[in-house]
């Protein structure tokens, strides 16, 4: 369940006894009417190159619908907009 902000907690590989936990790797999934989910160890930039804060989240979603208030996070916004989209991502 994603938290109104758009982040929720992470997933991490445990790699056994001695070694940290490791990341997945990046995965970005187009939902259908909804939001990209970013999962995995990514840097989130605005476009000065400024790190945005995801806290001590991996996995979050991108607003697709433009209609967010919390841009460039999803706020659930799409959803009241009947956002629609293929499902090519676009
Ligand atoms: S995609 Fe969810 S608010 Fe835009």
């Amino acid at each position: 369940m994603l938290a109104g902000n758009g982040l929720k907690k992470s997933k991490m590989n445990n790699l056994g006894e001695g070694n940290k936990l490791m990341p997945e790797s990046v995965t970005i999934k187009v939902r259908d009417r909804g939001p990209y989910l970013v999962s995995g160890p990514v840097k989130l930039v605005d476009s000065q190159g400024n790190e945005i804060d995801v806290g001590d989240c991996d996995d979050f979603v991108l607003c697709r619908c433009g209609q967010s208030a919390n841009r460039p996070f999803c706020d659930g916004a799409h959803k009241q907009a009947e956002f629609e989209a293929d499902r090519s991502g676009s």
